[in-house]
């Protein structure tokens, strides 16, 4: 571990929203912080890695990172779901490099294989290394837990479970079943930001009129309300413009922050996730997962398109203000702001549990 930032006793109080500072643009533009994120945040958060969806069969693995760490989570031919860093014992090859299916699990590099349970099996040329036992060699695993369907893994294996983090979701959006949705699509995005500013920036409503005006027509602007509850906080909005692509008028669309870095973005039969990857300390990586009620009919998947591409769009506009607010976070002119208290309590909340996370790393508590 490198050296903490600096950061004062100031900075990491916690105000009420009314009178609360943002952090400081430290936060989001010294490389120092990279490290203490990973550290502080991501070493204790689940990360999702895909749906159960894709992990029905014996074999099936899927492939994912973990706080910067390559993992895979695979199906056993004992039907029992497992999760390990994608990392093999000998030299730190890559067991996969895509999702798949398979008996074992081998190695890319000089092929070592394992068993599905992550026990080392076939050494190839390797029967003159002394003082050697393949049982001190299987693959290490990492904490694996399932909600609604969604799988996520955690390198600290003492972590609470996933459903203390997501408590309250599934009531709240019932009828509606996430586990139930199949995957269609990844879409991938690369963002000049920090993941921060990608956060900040989903959780609130207050930027749709300047950045998304279209978006607006869709979507009952004057209703948009915001809820945060101890790890997530929850924006939603009656659907306004009759037969849109995203439902019928009335119905709703819930919109899920679960800290730190993933979002559920629901809609009547599709569930559209998003993961915000750190990638460096001014770049990140967000990926779209699509998940729909039904995939297989040709109009399903006209459907999905359209989805998909109005989606991409709003992404742009996104990333576009986001990059220049990293710019602006970088300047001379900026260090803290202030939060709308009608529309940016996510952000506020958000804010919060980064302090929390920091303070306790930097003080035990
Ligand atoms: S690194 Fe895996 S077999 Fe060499
Ligand atoms: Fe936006």
């Amino acid at each position: 571990m490198n050296e903490h930032p600096h950061i004062t006793d100031a900075d990491l109080e916690i105000q009420p929203l009314e009178r609360s500072e943002t952090i400081p643009s430290a936060w989001y533009t010294d490389p120092a912080f990279r490290d203490f994120d990973k550290h502080s945040i991501f070493n204790h958060a689940w990360h999702n890695i895909g749906h159960i969806s894709r992990l029905m069969n014996a074999g099936n693995y899927i492939i994912g990172t973990a706080a910067g760490n390559p993992v895979l989570v695979v199906r056993g031919q004992d039907e029992t779901l497992r999760a390990f860093y994608n990392v093999c014992r000998h030299r730190g090859g890559p067991l996969a490099m895509e999702d798949g299916c398979g008996k074992v699990l081998q190695c890319k590099y000089h092929g070592w294989t394992y068993l599905l349970d992550g026990s080392l099996r076939g050494t190839p040329k390797f029967d003159r290394t002394e003082l050697f036992d393949k049982k001190d060699y299987g693959l290490i695993p990492v904490a694996l837990d399932v909600w609604e369907g969604l799988v996520f893994v955690n390198v600290d294996v003492n972590a609470p479970p996933v459903s203390d983090f997501f408590k309250g979701i599934a009531d709240r959006i019932a009828p509606i079943s996430l586990s139930k949705k199949k995957f269609y699509k990844r879409v991938t995005y690369n963002v000049h930001c920090n993941w921060k500013v990608y956060v900040d920036n989903y959780l609130e409503g207050y930027h749709l009129p300047f950045v998304h005006p279209e978006l607006c027509n869709l979507l009952d602007f004057q209703q948009y309300v915001t809820e945060t509850y101890d790890w997530y906080s929850f924006q939603y909005s009656p659907i306004q413009q009759e037969q849109n692509i995203y439902g019928d008028a009335g119905e709703m669309a819930y919109y899920y922050f679960v800290w730190p870095n993933f979002m559920l973005n629901i809609l009547p039969d599709r569930l559209q996730t998003n993961l915000v990857l750190p990638d460096g300390h001014d770049k990140c990586i967000v990926l779209f997962d699509y998940y729909y009620d039904e995939i297989e009919s040709e109009a399903a998947r006209r459907r999905a398109e359209a989805d998909i591409e109005y989606s991409h769009k709003i992404q742009m506009e996104d990333i576009e203000i986001c990059e220049h607010v990293q710019n602006g976070l970088q300047s001379n002119a900026y260090d803290k702001g202030r939060f709308s208290v009608e529309f940016e309590n996510a952000v506020h909340h958000f804010q919060s549990l980064v302090k929390r996370a920091y303070r306790k790393a930097l003080t035990g508590r």
